[in-house]
Parts: C-alpha cells; structure tokens; sequence
C-alpha cells in the first residue's frame, strides 16, 4: 500500500494522517477493505501495535468501520470535490454579539495548529496517546451503545455519570458535592460560555489572571465584558492587585495556572473567596489539568476551602483522556444551580449519551484512574527531558518558568522582543519545527518572546530531538539576525 509516514511525532499518527491523506484523495475510496494490521505492520516496518492503534483512532473519527480481526473498511464521506462550493456572501453583524465575535475570532488563526511538513511542534492542548486508553474506551462505547436510550439525555447529564465524576472529584481533588450539583458539559469551553451566560451581563467587571487562557477570555470579551487583568506571579493570583470595586466574576487557574504553571498559594486563595464575598460575585475555578499534578501531591481544588458557595468548578477530560471527546463537567454551587440548567438546556437539551455512558464506565471500572497514574508517570518524564535537554543544550538562552503539572511549559527567549520571536518562530518553521507564540494569552502583551511549549503527545526522544533542533535554530537565527559576534555571546 502506498503510504509514506511524515516522521512527526508518534508512529500512530504519522500513520493515521497518511491513512486520512490517503481517504481525503480518493486513493482509498469508501468501501476498500483495509490490509490485515500485521500485513500493514510488516510493509512499512512499524509494530502491529502501532497499525492497531491508528486503525483504533480512524474508527473513532468515524472513518473507519469494522473490527480488528475482521477487516476494516473506509468509510469515507463524499470526496470535498463531489460536494457543491458553499456560497458566502458577506453580511454586516447582525447583533452586538456577532460584531463582538467577528473582531475577536480569526478562523484562520494557524498558531496553535499544526502546520504541514514540521518534524516536531511544540503544540499545546495535544493530549498524550495510550493505545491501551484507546483500547479500553472503544470498549466501553461498545458496552454503551445497545443500552443507550434513543430519547432526549437529562440535560444535566446521565446520572451514572454524574455519580462517577462526583466520586472522583470528591475522592481526588477534595471538592464538597453531591451528584446533583454537577452538570455535564461538552469540554471546559462550554462550561466557562455558560458561566458567561448566567453570570455576566455586557459591561459587567471580570477579572482575569494577565496571562491567561485565551478561550475563555475570547468568550468573555464576546459576551461584552469588562475584563481587568490582575497578574500572576510565582505564588499565581496578584491578590494585592484586584480591583477597588466589586467584580462579578473571578477567573481562575488555581492548580496551574495558565500558562506560567503557578499554584495560587494558601494564603492567597484565602484572600480571592474573601474577595468575592465581599463583592457577591463568583470564582470561576478552571480545574483543565489539575490531576496531572506530577511531582507532588496534587493541590485540592479552591472549592473544597469555599464556605459561601462562590466558586464554580470546572473540570474537563480533554487533558486528561482526549479533546475530541467534548467532555466536562461544572460543580455548580447551589444557588445557580437552576440558572446553570436553563442554559445548558437553552444551549442543546444536553450532552450526548453514548459518550456519557461510556466514560461512566472508564470511571466506575478504575480504567481511568490507571491511566491517569500512568499518564502521569510518563508526562513527568517528559517534562524532565524537555527541561534537562533545554538547560543542557540552550543554557542562558532561554529561561523556564518553573511548573510541576500538566503538558506544557512557558519559555522565554532571554533578550528577544516580541517582533524577533515572530522571526525566530517563522525561521524555525522554516527548518521543521513548530513553535507557539504566548502573545495570545495575555490582554496586554509584553515585548519580549514567550513561547507556549506543549510535550504532551510528543515521546521523550522526540522532545529531546525538538529540543536539539530548537537549539539549532536558536543559533542560526542568531546568525543570520545578526552575525557571529552574536551567536558567539549567546552560546557562552
Ligand atoms: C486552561 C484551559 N482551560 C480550558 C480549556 C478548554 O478545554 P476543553 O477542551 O475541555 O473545552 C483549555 C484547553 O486547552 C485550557 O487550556
């Protein structure tokens, strides 16, 4: 079969593009039955396991159909040419709200994406393969399916579900609920676009961390909020810096911050529930990867100190098992527990079942849990190399700031503004690496060159080699920016 692997990041998913390239051009059109994954495995010299595993990952995009062992067959939508061009026409905003959105989403925005043709990217948000993960959740959509009901879910969520996530959180992450206090969303984005629903009017006051996690603040700016940023340092939240006047809305990232990777210190949680007590607005707790805290004992949530019922906590499973599965949850203090569900019911009758059902059951059976334990172990590796292999090969060049969780870490180019780390990032696009610019995570940016680096999906020989080609391509910019004297000083 003609498939040629790109050679960036995991076999697994050099091999699922090639396949999809493959499906998308009509050189596998629906219909065709697949080769045998070992036949596969031995013609372009991969494990069986990988062939498995890329196979796993079509069949869960819906590409796909059949078993192993039984044959697996394309299930390929009709070819983009067959499909008649879409005609747009331009139309002026149509409300406050679309005028808001148009300024503020680019579709085409390509930095946090990967580009063609890269041998490594340190991309974020790109969750860590385990083929056994892959393994044990089709299984479980297996199980599911046949006694999923073919009605409306409950929009709050399927019950099992919600006792499941209510076990764990309490369990792990030291949260004060019951079942009924969660609700089930489709990932952390939805959760924080319903808090912007039920909380903030437009020009309300927000406070956000500076910086902060651009998907929320995008959705905070298109509801038409006031956001103030309030920075971060080593200790997260600049309590000392909120605003005089009352908030409605706190945003936080309190286990890890993002992007800096800070844990808001004790005292300082103490003074952000004082906070908004004295206000009577809400804490916005983004828990995104706060079980993936990996060189300590992870840090229980800020709800489990909240006495007044002011903070809402958001979790998501797109870190810590897979994005494309559009699964979270809010644990909603009691008092907008009414509000919470009007606007999950207003946004789409509720999240879908067979998912639900089969992430109860990665939850109740301990699945979850080993993968967690073993995701974990092998991040922290991950992180160590990154970092060992950016201190050993950059030295002085770039600075670290220090984080103990989750898949990502920001850098700093020492020296460099804002407008040469535009010129760094597209030299090293040039030479096959993808870096990603932080700009976007503050309101106001710094003029210097941060980088966000996501290790995540990326094995602990591929981080080093990236790293490798990073400090290459550190030199030659150097180089050519601004000649040998430069790169001499830099390298000392
Ligand atoms: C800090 C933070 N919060 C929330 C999200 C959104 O997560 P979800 O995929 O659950 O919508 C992300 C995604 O990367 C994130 O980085």
């Amino acid at each position: 079969m003609d498939l040629v692997l790109d050679g960036n990041g995991p076999r697994y998913m050099q091999l699922v593009r090639a396949l999809k390239q493959a499906i998308a051009s009509g050189r596998l059109p629906g219909g065709t039955r697949l080769p045998a994954s070992r036949d596969l495995a031995r013609d372009l010299v991969v494990s069986r396991t990988t062939v498995v595993a890329a196979f796993d990952q079509l069949r869960a995009e819906g590409l796909l159909t059949g078993r192993v062992g039984s044959g697996s067959y394309v299930n390929a939508p009709a070819s983009p040419t067959q499909r008649p061009p879409v005609a747009r026409r331009s139309v002026l905003p149509q409300s406050a709200y679309s005028r808001r959105a148009r300024e503020l989403h680019d579709p085409d925005d390509l930095s946090g994406r990967r580009l063609p043709g890269m041998r490594h990217a340190f991309q974020y948000a790109l969750p860590l393969v385990n083929a056994a993960l892959n393994t044990a959740w089709l299984r479980e959509l297996g199980r599911a399916a046949p006694y999923v009901r073919p009605n409306y879910p409950m929009p709050q969520g399927l019950p099992s579900l919600r006792e499941a996530i209510c076990k764990h959180v309490t369990r792990t992450r030291g949260l004060q609920c019951t079942p009924q206090d969660i609700l089930v969303v489709s990932g952390a984005q939805q959760a924080i676009s319903l808090a912007a629903r039920v909380l903030v009017d437009p020009g309300d006051d927000v406070v956000i961390e500076e910086p902060q996690y651009f998907g929320a603040r995008t959705i905070l700016q298109m509801h038409g909020a006031n956001l103030i940023g309030v920075p971060v340092d080593a200790e997260g939240l600049r309590t000392d810096r909120l605003p005089n006047r009352p908030a409605k809305l706190v945003c936080l990232t309190p286990s890890h911050h993002f992007p800096t990777g800070a844990v808001l210190s004790l005292s300082r949680r103490i003074d952000v529930l004082q906070y908004a007590r004295q206000c009577a607005g809400w804490i916005l707790e983004d828990d995104y990867d706060g079980e993936f805290r990996q060189d300590a004992q992870p840090v229980p949530a800020l709800q489990s100190i909240d006495r007044d019922g002011r903070v809402l906590y958001v979790g998501s499973f797109s870190k810590t098992l897979f994005p494309s599965m559009r699964l979270g949850y809010i644990v909603m203090p009691s008092g907008l527990h009414d509000d919470f569900l009007a606007a999950k019911w207003a946004a789409d009758f509720g999240t879908p079942a067979l998912e639900q059902a089969a992430l109860a059951q990665l939850i109740t059976t301990g699945a979850y849990e080993r993968h967690l334990r073993a995701a974990s172990k092998r991040l922290v590796e991950r992180r160590h190399a990154l970092c060992d292999a950016i201190v050993r090969q950059c030295g002085a060049r770039v600075t670290l700031r220090p984080s103990h969780a989750g898949m990502h870490v920001l850098a700093e180019v020492t020296g460099l503004s804002a407008a040469e780390g535009v010129q760094l990032i597209r030299h090293a696009r040039e030479r096959g690496l993808g870096l990603y610019p932080a700009t976007n995570c503050y309101l106001d940016p710094p003029d210097r060159c941060e980088l966000l680096m996501g290790y995540g999906a990326m094995s602990t020989r591929d981080v080093r080699e990236a790293v490798t080609l990073f400090a290459a391509c550190l030199d030659s910019w150097a180089l050519r920016a601004h000649g040998p004297a430069l790169r001499l000083a830099h390298s000392r």
